[in-house]
């Protein structure tokens, strides 16, 4: 067999994936992650969307500033501002790409844009003209490929890639299409486009029927040779396609697919848990690859077989995809060094001496309670610390619970709002929902609370329970995390966090699709 193809991943967990509901990410949140991705030796990272804010800009230009071995990407509508600032952010990138996109739906050329299919195609062409002389590297995608006409689909991309586009991505952006349907559209284009061969043909798939990583992979079998994908799916409504389903099931299935990509698979667990501690999206126990029980094996028919010969029923090695059973790496007794440096084996660089003395304290704090402390408890604490230094308004003082058999629950609070010390009681019908009240009879926050979730950061009962909670504020969604050896500290954490986030005031930040435009 001759030498495999390349196939590019293009990871936008820090773009799409921040487009759900409640994942916006601080600056030093996505360099951590754009760290974790590097590691993981992703071929492109797409930072953001730098006209979206002044914050987005400065995260896309400080991941772009930090990133050495992966190329990093920033997304600009078919307009010159954007352009310009996705061009500026990307500067001091080591290797950058400006990725532009305009929507060519009959549907969203209409009622979005309001444009003539011409006027679409000549603003394309415009916005790839300006996006080379930004950048070497341009991305174009006619946004909802999946529903567009196909002639007017050819003439676009023909004109994308004559005015200096090297990859043409075609998103299948509300996630309509299937597999046999989406691979033959990438046959067809790649077909009958007569400059195809002169771009990287990509597919970014939406996963709304469940189909982002069949049809992602139906079009790699077609020629796609970049795949666009974030880390357990993370992104817009049902998210986009996992990377670790398509890295692994390039991987395992090389006898159908006749290409490989450069990812370092045992860094898929650890950057799985990155993502989900950051972002308060938690992996469900049976997502392939990275959930908890991807490789667990229940019943005793199962059991016997593996251990006879384990690939009877096991298709993939769990520590190829970084399982390994919870490594204790710090305890009681270790110093700020080994702190510091475990840290930095782990990629997190703090940015000064005050993180270090905020994320070194609560390490301390948390190995008075808990004897082990793992990698996974060090990420949760530097994402705990990080918060507080950014935007602690409001601070957990003290919380005591009672419960009892056949008694209400109650709950005492004190915080630290703005510098002052409140202090409340409130009952509950359960001891977390006491703590809420009690905090919220505080602070008449107006918040509704659209999720609550608990998942355990290591095994054992001695682990830190790790909690999301979503809250909604006149259109605003942030998520708040807390993680505790207590859960209803835990809770009361994780609560405060997101308080803090929605009372800093909304941020007047873009939404790349959005119809404004
Ligand atoms: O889903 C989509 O169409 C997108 C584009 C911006 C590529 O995210
Ligand atoms: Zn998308």
């Amino acid at each position: 067999m001759g030498e495999r193809e390349h196939l590019i991943i293009f990871d936008t967990t820090l773009r799409d994936g921040e487009q759900s509901p409640g994942a916006t990410m601080t600056r030093e949140e996505k360099i951590r992650i754009a760290k974790g991705l590097e590691r993981l030796r992703v071929d492109v990272i797409e930072a953001g969307f730098p006209a979206a804010s002044k914050g987005d800009f400065e995260s896309v230009r400080a991941v772009a500033q930090s990133i050495k071995e992966s190329r990093v990407c920033g997304l600009a509508r078919a307009r010159e501002a954007d352009l310009r600032a996705a061009g500026e952010a990307l500067a001091e990138a080591e290797a950058g790409r400006i990725h532009t996109f305009i929507a060519t739906s009959p549907i969203h050329m209409q009622a979005k844009l309001q444009m003539e299919p011409d006027d679409v195609l000549d603003a394309a062409v415009k916005a790839v003209r300006l996006a080379r002389q930004l950048c070497d590297d341009v991305e174009f995608s006619p946004e909802d490929a999946g529903r567009s006409d196909f002639d007017f689909l050819c003439r676009i991309i023909e004109a994308a890639i004559d005015a200096g586009a090297g990859t043409i991505n075609i998103p299948d952006t509300v996630g309509y299409n299937v597999p046999e349907q989406f691979g033959h559209l990438i046959k067809s284009l790649r077909e009958r486009i007569p400059n195809s061969d002169k771009a990287v043909f990509s597919v970014h798939c939406h996963n709304d029927l469940g189909l982002a990583v069949a049809n992602s992979l139906a079009a790699v079998r077609q020629g796609a040779r970049q795949v666009e994908c974030t880390i357990n799916g993370l992104g817009e409504r049902a998210g986009n396609a996992a990377l670790e389903e398509i890295v692994m099931a390039v991987r395992t299935r090389q006898d159908i697919y006749d290409c490989e990509t450069r990812i370092n698979a045992a860094e898929i667990v650890p950057t799985s848990k990155l993502v989900a501690n950051i972002t308060g999206f938690h992996v469900q126990p049976n997502k392939a690859i990275v959930g908890v029980n991807a490789f667990a094996h229940e019943s005793g028919i199962h059991q016997d077989g593996v251990l006879k010969h384990r690939e009877t029923y096991e298709i993939m090695r769990a520590e190829d995809v970084g399982w390994h059973a919870n490594r204790m790496v710090l305890g009681k007794h270790s110093g700020r060094n080994a702190f510091r440096s475990r840290l930095t084996e782990l990629g997190i660089a703090l940015q000064s001496e005050e993180q270090l003395n905020e994320a070194f304290m609560r390490f301390k704090a948390l190995a008075d309670k808990k004897h082990e402390i793992f990698d996974e408890d060090l990420q949760a604490l530097v994402t705990e610390a990080g918060s507080a230094l950014e935007n602690e308004r409001i601070k957990l003082l003290s919380l005591r619970v009672c419960s009892e058999t056949g008694e209400t629950p109650e709950a005492s609070v004190a915080l630290l709002v703005n510098g002052e010390e409140r202090q409340a009681v409130a009952p509950g019908s359960g001891p977390v929902d006491a703590a809420f009240k009690a905090i919220d009879s505080l602070l008449q926050s107006g918040t509704e609370l659209l999720l609550y979730s608990v998942s355990n950061i290591t095994t054992g009962t001695d682990s830190q329970g790790e909690v999301t909670v979503r809250l909604e504020r006149a259109g605003r969604v942030v998520n708040g995390q807390g993680a505790d050896v207590d859960i209803v500290i835990a809770s009361a954490k994780a609560y405060i966090n997101a308080l803090n986030k929605i009372l800093v005031g909304a941020a007047d930040r873009r939404h790349p699709q959005a119809a404004d435009v």
